[in-house]
């Protein structure tokens, strides 16, 4: 039987929900730092016991916990709080898939988005580089660091989706911490790979990789891929995560270059937050777009039709857009003839 609460009618919720958004994020970056859903996951499951093991009171736990149940990271059952599903495979500390450091990430600019107004109507030219001009050592350490897990994942779909065995280097533009080319290297025994990233980002990369065990395989190129050449002899060239940081006009300078690059037959994949073509969505590339404004960078999301007319227009052909993970990153690849 319908109920009062089925009937959809205009009202305020949807907007209330949006405008106070931020207490959503603030008690998801708050539980993941108390460590909730990892206490949940080894057992814990009553307001009582979750207390005890967060170091909570009763009252703040249950604050927490009822908050989570609304936003559906965590379920009830049998009377005890358990993940949901996504939330036991990316926020519990144990589990290899774990992404809690890069999820704390938006941390460092929780309080830009209070001037958001401002830095949209600020008359300033933009720069090209945005986040990146003057990013701190800490910061590139925090980034790479937080990146990894994230891009195992990643990094092992794209080797399941494509076939690197008859290729012999990727050039990996941004590479960051390198873990692509480590989940690729992993999977394709002919492979391997030069990450071209900031030196600051380097460093981290190369300790990265050393954990990995594939320091002969993956080695770093410091410098800035917008201004500097790109090294020579890579037959696969990938641009993944730094497409929405760049303007039209610096993705085909940067396309051009890798074509420029490539040998005959080599082959260049985009992995980005790409916008549908209708420009109306998915939401977390038309944020991630939107974020480019606190730094004021040139850069914007580009739709799937605009980096395929990149792609084109640079000189690849077969040029092809996927979704490679649904409502977050689409994959372009092209070929040089
Ligand atoms: C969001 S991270 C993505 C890292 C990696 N590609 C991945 O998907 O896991 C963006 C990376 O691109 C690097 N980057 C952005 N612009 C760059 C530039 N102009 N030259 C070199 N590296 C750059 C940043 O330093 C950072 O490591």
């Amino acid at each position: 039987m319908a109920s009062s609460h089925d009937t959809k009618r205009i009202g305020t919720e949807r907007i209330q929900n949006i405008g106070f958004g931020f207490k959503h994020a603030g008690t998801l970056m708050a539980a993941i730092e108390l460590s909730l859903f990892t206490k949940i996951s080894e057992g814990a499951g009553t307001i009582e016991a979750i207390a005890n093991a967060c170091g909570l009171s009763l009252l703040n736990a249950e604050r927490l916990v009822v908050a989570c149940a609304a936003m559906e990271l965590l379920e009830k059952k049998e009377n005890k709080y358990v993940n949901a599903p996504d939330v036991d495979m990316y926020l519990v500390e144990s589990k290899p898939r774990y992404f809690g450091a890069w999820s704390l990430m938006g941390k460092g600019d929780f309080a830009d988005w209070i001037n958001l107004a401002d830095r949209l109507s600020n008359p300033a030219p933009p720069s090209v580089l945005g986040i990146y001009e003057k990013m701190t050592t800490e910061y590139a350490e925090a980034l790479t660091r937080a990146m990894f897990n994230v891009g195992l994942g990643a990094g092992s779909k794209l080797a399941k989706q494509f076939d690197f065995s008859k290729y012999s280097l990727v050039l990996d533009l941004g590479g960051g911490s390198g873990a692509y080319c480590v989940s690729l290297c992993r999977r394709f025994p002919n492979l391997g790979a030069l990450v071209f990233d900031f030196d600051n980002v380097c460093k981290v990369t190369n300790e990265l990789i050393e954990e990995a065990g594939l320091s002969d395989r993956i080695k770093t190129h410091g410098g800035d891929f917008t201004r500097d050449p790109f090294p020579e002899g890579a037959d696969v060239v990938m641009l993944n995560g730094n497409l929405t940081q760049y303007g039209p006009g610096e993705a085909q300078t940067i396309i051009d270059k890798a074509f420029s690059m490539l040998p005959s037959g080599g082959v260049m994949h985009i992995i980005a937050e790409n916008l549908n073509n209708e420009k109306t969505g998915p939401k977390i590339a038309a944020t991630w777009s939107i974020h480019e404004a606190l730094f004021g960078s040139k850069g914007r999301a580009h739709s799937d039709a605009e980096v395929c007319e990149y792609m084109e227009n640079a000189g690849f052909i077969e040029v092809e857009a996927v979704e490679f993970v649904h409502n977050i990153l689409q994959r372009v690849t092209g070929f040089k003839p």
